[in-house]
């Protein structure tokens, strides 16, 4: 969030202390402000808000411009150095950022050999190092800020400020920002709520436009500094609908947010020169001769889907419930990576999974959304799926990002990849959005509200998908809800399929179409309505009732495709049904219990 304007008397420090606070339901780790006197005001502070407010108390702040942050760590745990704004090294510019910085190694390598220091191990610092180097070249503020921004490759939305300079620079890529207007001030935050108590009149910036911002005006720019005219609009949300971006619910957010999520976690990692993945965080782990995955719920069938890319790559590879992990009955042999799969990081059953694996021994890596979590600190290697805050209890985007994540890890970890799999993880933002664009479930989900239950089958990578898309369904529906590989299906549950039991059946080219077929066969004729997700609907339009297509991809995605369907069916029901989709009842997003 950045602010300036006339309206403030004086301190600036009230108007952004409220607007991140009006953020603080998102998570953060840590928080900061500066303010653009001479020299800098800046505080920063790893915890909650209130730290900060308690440093800023005892302070008297004057100033109308400035910049805040909260942190959710993605390089770095949270601490007081690697919370935002970062400054350069005569602290003369303060700089926020949200966002991945791809080619930070390379730019950090460069001007520390130039003699600068830099305090955290955040990506962030080496743009306020950027600056500091085009004006020590006799740069304006304005133009070395630019400057800075041509060298980033990667994903931003950036702010500075200067000191003793009554200005706030900012521009975007892949990352969003918007901008308030009021009459005579002017904010800028990532998103609408940080500022809905001051204006609702926003501009919507683009990738690549710049922001100036003066207390006479705003000018915005686009990458070759001709101005450009972006219109005003209003927002009609109140402020808590102004969390959810205008969707009703968290969970319809947080799956529309996959597009911008993915790339998140695919930045940097996938090598297109090369046809490589590699996981800087992983660069000490080697090929392991085993893996044994331990995760809860949602993050178990993730790490089904994992184990069954590491057993194809030539590592045996198992997916344990972590509840069920117990390392004095399972065997732990030297060479086995026990890999915990969790969103937060703090799952009790599976920390204690990986606490005996510890205590075994063993060498343990962890693939959790949160830096710094207990699953982070108490394994020996931590790969970090960048998801972004999850408030929805039921797990969306954070599956797809495990997924992709250890799509990556097994890739990374055996050493086997190809030009064609880089391409395809590279192209999957596009196609979730494509789907999102384009889904149809909303009336299939109105047809089949009455359901007596719903069944949810799949073979090969698509049957831990299956599951999670069943349990997707009853946590938000509470309707029952089961899925099976689908070659179970006539060993028992077929007993249970009537014309009220839809079957929603996940049948691509590459997961065994014609044996998916035969079970698809053997609901159609008990009367069941079919609904299939699939990359050849002209394999299965006779004997479907509906068909939710998915592009085609690399044949180990294609389940991270098909999930974004199963995902906007249960949420539909749920809506249907008027559900606290959100908050389901019984449910917790965290369960630190064993
Ligand atoms: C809880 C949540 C589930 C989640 C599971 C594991 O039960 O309600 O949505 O999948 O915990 O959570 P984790 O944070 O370890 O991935």
């Amino acid at each position: 969030i950045g602010h300036t304007g006339m309206g403030t008397n004086g301190d600036v420090s009230e108007v952004l202390l409220n607007a991140l606070s009006s953020l603080e339901y998102r998570g953060y780790d840590s928080a900061g402000i500066a303010i653009a006197n001479d020299p800098l005001t800046v505080y920063k502070r790893e915890g909650e808000l209130s730290e900060l407010e308690t440093a800023l108390q005892t302070e008297e702040l004057e100033g109308r411009t400035g910049i805040g942050h909260t942190r959710w760590s993605t390089h770095g745990p949270p601490s007081d150095a690697n919370a935002h704004p970062h400054t350069d090294c005569d602290q003369r510019v303060a700089v926020v950022h949200n966002g991945i910085i791809e080619n930070y190694h390379e730019i950090r390598e460069a001007l520390e050999a130039n003699g600068h220091e830099f305090d955290s191990e955040t990506d962030t610092e080496v743009i306020p190092h950027l600056i500091e180097a085009a004006l020590d070249q006799n740069d304006s503020p304005e133009t070395a800020f630019r400057r800075a921004i041509d060298r980033l490759d990667g994903s931003y939305a950036v702010a500075a400020v200067f000191a003793g300079h009554d200005a706030i620079y900012a521009t975007r890529y892949q990352s969003p920002l918007v901008l308030g207007v009021d009459r005579d001030d002017y904010y800028l935050a990532s998103d609408v709520p940080a500022f809905l108590e001051y204006t609702d009149d926003v501009i919507y910036l683009e990738d690549g436009q710049f922001a100036s911002i003066r207390p006479s005006g705003v000018e915005i720019t686009d990458e070759r500094g001709t101005s450009v005219d972006m219109p005003v609009e209003t927002v009609s949300w109140n402020a808590e609908d102004a969390g959810k971006s205008g969707y009703d619910h968290f969970m319809l957010k947080e799956i529309n947010e996959q597009p911008r999520s993915l790339r998140e976690c695919l930045h940097g990692r996938p090598q297109e020169l090369d046809g490589t993945v590699s996981i800087d965080e992983l660069s000490e782990v080697a090929r392991p001769d085993r893996v044994h995955f331990v995760a809860c719920g949602t993050s178990y069938h993730a790490s089904l889907y994992g184990a069954r890319l590491f057993r194809e790559r030539g590592v045996p590879a198992t997916a344990f419930l972590a509840s069920e992990y117990d390392v004095e009955s399972i065997p732990i042999e030297e060479g086995t990576l026990v890999v915990g799969v969790t969103q937060s990081g703090e799952t009790a059953d599976t920390l204690g999974a990986i606490r005996g694996a510890n205590r075994v021994g063993a060498e343990t890596l962890s693939v959790t959304n949160v830096v710094g979590s207990s699953a982070a600190r108490e394994t020996d290697h931590a790969m970090y799926i960048r998801a972004g805050p999850e408030i929805g209890v039921a797990a969306t985007k954070t599956f797809a990002s495990q997924q992709v994540a250890l799509a990556m890890l097994s890739s990374a970890l055996t050493g086997e990849s190809s030009g064609e799999f880089i391409d395809a993880l590279r192209a999957l933002p596009d196609q979730v959005q494509s789907i999102l664009d384009s889904s149809q479930t909303r009336a299939i989900a109105d047809e089949y509200v009455d359901a007596d239950a719903y069944f949810f089958i799949g073979r090969g990578y698509n049957a831990p998908v299956a599951l999670e898309g069943a349990l997707k369904m009853k946590e938000i529906t509470y309707k029952h809800a089961e899925g099976f590989a689908a070659g179970e299906l006539k060993h028992g549950p077929l007993a249970l399929v009537t014309e009220r039991t839809p079957v929603i059946s996940l049948l691509t080219a590459e997961s065994s179409p014609e044996k998916m077929l035969g079970n698809v066969k053997e609901v159609e004729s008990r009367g069941a309505p079919v609904i299939a997700i699939t990359d050849v609907p002209e394999l299965i339009e006779h004997h479907a009732d509906h068909i939710l297509p998915v592009p085609e991809t690399h044949r180990h995605l294609t389940p991270i495709l098909a999930n974004v369907q199963l995902q906007l069916l249960s949420y539909w029901v749920a809506n249907r049904l008027g559900r606290s989709i959100d908050k389901p009842r019984n449910l917790a997003k965290s369960v630190t219990v064993e």
